[in-house]
């Protein structure tokens, strides 16, 4: 292939798949790259961190790059190679993070010296109307962050139990309308199955109603929850986060990038079992040091050009060196 239209390759890739990255500056501060260290992102997305990463550890350093959304992954190599990394530098990883031990070690990559993980959705998919996340655009009821795997929100929403519903939408959506919403939803799918975002989304605005306190959508808790379900989110980061720490070298940070307080929770409490606060490691010796005490969010500035980091907060921790052996 031409140089040209190989350059003309990456520039479309690119121009298709729009995500800002939240928190850069706290994120790069917090990871503190170095010449020749070595990071994982568990979340990929358009790899602006990755890159910011990767540069900052050059020369020598290493990135392995891991997303469950194959367009995610183009986009992140096409920005790569735009920016001149090395391509010996990096391994892109088509995957869940949950996996991240075998992954790590299938590409030999052990005792890192930092790992990101920026949870949820990038814009590029919340925007892109056929991936199905968006009740302001109408599309398939999809939600797969893998669109190779799993079960799609609509075989959810048509195919669980009334009571399965309700709980999902009530646990992963906090919406105190779940089980209303449920039995709309059972209702109505018996003689009309539900296929598109749109549909969904009316419904449930009928089903609790627009106005009150909130300002938000009345689909948006409902379309949250049913995206935590359809991609394990909360299952996913708490099988990830163990072995993120095994993965961590002597002073490797861990930072984790949260959107919505049941996934901000689980990184808390997390990094507090591991650092023995409260006393709740049981004798055993503490692993991580938490160094943000509370989490960062974005100033002034950054929310103002990126709305999306209203809702983010940035928790990072520290290993520490392994305590003496005992025998
Ligand atoms: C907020 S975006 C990351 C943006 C990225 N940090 C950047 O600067 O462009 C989150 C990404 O994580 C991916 N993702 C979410 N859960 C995942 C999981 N369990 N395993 C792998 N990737 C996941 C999504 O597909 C999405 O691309």
């Amino acid at each position: 292939m031409q140089h040209d239209e190989a350059n003309s390759q990456v520039q479309s890739v690119k121009r298709r798949f729009q995500h800002r990255s939240v928190l850069p500056d706290e994120v790069r501060a917090a990871l503190a790259p170095r010449p020749g260290a070595s990071f994982i992102d568990g979340t990929l997305g358009g790899g602006g961190h990755a890159l910011a990463l990767l540069g900052a550890a050059q020369p020598g350093g290493r990135l392995l790059g891991i997303d469950a959304d194959p367009a995610a992954l183009a986009a992140a190599h096409a920005r790569l190679l735009d920016a001149g990394m090395p391509t010996m530098s990096y391994t892109l990883h088509h995957g869940r993070f949950g996996d991240m031990r075998a992954i790590a070690a299938a590409h030999g990559f052990a005792a890192v010296s930092g790992i990101l993980l920026d949870l949820g959705v990038s814009s590029h998919q919340l925007d892109t109307p056929e991936r199905g996340f968006s009740f302001s655009s109408d599309g398939p009821l999809d939600m797969r962050l893998d669109p190779t795997r799993g079960p799609t929100a609509a075989d959810l929403v048509n195919g669980l139990p009334e009571q399965e519903l309700a709980d999902i939408i009530y646990r992963y959506g906090e919406e105190r309308g779940s089980r209303r919403i449920a039995r709309f939803i059972v209702e109505r799918r018996v003689t009309a199955p539900f296929s598109s975002t749109a549909a969904l989304a009316s419904l449930v605005a009928r089903a609790i109603g627009r106005g009150g306190r909130d300002k938000i959508h009345p689909a948006t808790r409902t379309f949250q929850a049913l995206r935590i379900a359809v991609n394990g989110e909360l299952d996913q980061l708490e099988a990830a986060l163990p072995q993120a720490v095994e993965l961590l070298g002597p002073g490797g940070r861990l930072a984790v990038i949260s959107f919505h307080s049941l996934e901000d929770r689980i990184v808390k409490l997390f990094f507090r079992a591991e650092s023995g606060y409260g006393g709740s490691m049981n004798e055993q010796t503490p692993r991580l040091a938490i160094i943000t005490k509370k989490p960062l969010e974005a100033a002034e500035a950054e929310l103002a050009a990126n709305p999306r980091s209203r809702s983010a907060k940035l928790r990072v921790a520290e290993r520490l060196p392994a305590g003496p052996a005992t025998i």
